[in-house]
C-alpha cells in the first residue's frame, strides 16, 4: 500500500485527479469505479478544468459507480445518479452509454444486483476504483458486519451513516434506509485502488482501516490485501498514525 500524505483537501483532490487523469491518458478506454460523497467532489472538479483545458479526454472512458440510494430516483438531487451528473457527467465527454450506476428504482432487488454485476463483468472489470471511506470505516455503503459481502447486494444502512449523511437531506428522516452497493469482492478486484480520505473526522477510520486488524467490522481494512493501492490522506485525515 502506498501512502500519499496530501496538506490539505485541495492538495488531496490535485493528486488523486492526477492518478485518474494518468490512467486515462495511458488507457483511454480505461473502466472508471467512481464515488460519491464529498471526498471527490474537489478531485471531479479538477478533472472537470482539465477537461476544459484540452487536457484529458474522456471519450473512450467507461465508469461503474459504487453504490446508490435504494428508492431515489434519478432525478432527485440526493440520488448519487444525479450527483455524478451534477459534479462531473454533465461536464465531460463521457458518452452517457459508458455511464453505470444501480438503479435506486429497480422493481426487483435481487435482478437489480446480478445485473449490476454483469455489467460490471461485461466490462471486464475495473481498472481503477476511486473510493471515500465513511467514519465507520465503510467503503461504498458496504457497512460494518460479521462478513464481507461479495457481489452487488442491498445494505441496511447504519445509524451512524444516516447520521453522517442526514447533512444532505432536509433531516434525517429523508435519508433513505437501503442502498444499493457493489460488493468487497468486486471492490477488490479492481486493478488498481485509489481511496481518498480527508479530515479529522476520518482520522480514526484511517487509523482502524489502514494500521488496525483487517476485519469486515471495519471494511476498508481489507484494501490492506490489495496490491496495488494508494491511499491519499490529508493531514489532518493522518493525525493518529505516526508515519
Ligand atoms: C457515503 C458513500 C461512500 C462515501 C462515504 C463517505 O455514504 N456511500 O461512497 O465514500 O459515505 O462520504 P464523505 O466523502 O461525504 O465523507
Amino acid at each position: 500500500m502506498k501512502i500519499i500524505r496530501a496538506k490539505n483537501y485541495d492538495d488531496l483532490s490535485r493528486k488523486a485527479a492526477n492518478i485518474i487523469s494518468a490512467q486515462v491518458i495511458l488507457k483511454p478506454d480505461s473502466v472508471l469505479g467512481l464515488a460519491t460523497g464529498s471526498s471527490p467532489i474537489g478531485t471531479y472538479r479538477q478533472l472537470v478544468d482539465w477537461y476544459n483545458k484540452g487536457d484529458i479526454d474522456f471519450s473512450e472512458a467507461k465508469t461503474v459507480n459504487l453504490d446508490e440510494y435504494r428508492g431515489l430516483p434519478k432525478t432527485d438531487p440526493q440520488s448519487y445518479d444525479y450527483f455524478m451528473r451534477e459534479h462531473f457527467f454533465d461536464h465531460v465527454n463521457i458518452r452517457p452509454e459508458n455511464i453505470h450506476l444501480p438503479d435506486g428504482m429497480a422493481e426487483c432487488p435481487d435482478s437489480e444486483c446480478t445485473q449490476y454485476d454483469n455489467i460490471v463483468k461485461s466490462l471486464g472489470g475495473v481498472d481503477l476504483q476511486l473510493l471515500g471511506c465513511g467514519r465507520n470505516g465503510h467503503i461504498g455503503f458496504n457497512e460494518p458486519s460479521d462478513f464481507f459481502a461479495k457481489g452487488t447486494h442491498v445494505v441496511d444502512l447504519a445509524e451512524s451513516t444516516i447520521e453522517a449523511n442526514k447533512r444532505f437531506f432536509t433531516s434525517a428522516d429523508d435519508v433513505p434506509r437501503q442502498a444499493y452497493s457493489m460488493g468487497i469482492q468486486t471492490i477488490m478486484l479492481a486493478r488498481r485502488i485509489l481511496i481518498i480520505i480527508s479530515g479529522e473526522d476520518k482520522a480514526e477510520a484511517v487509523k482502524q482501516g489502514f494500521f488496525g486488524p483487517i476485519t469486515p467490522q471495519v471494511p476498508a481494512s481489507i484494501l490492506q490485501l490489495h496490491p496495488d493501492v494508494s491511499l491519499i490522506a490529508d493531514e489532518a485525515a493522518l493525525s493518529l498514525c505516526s508515519l
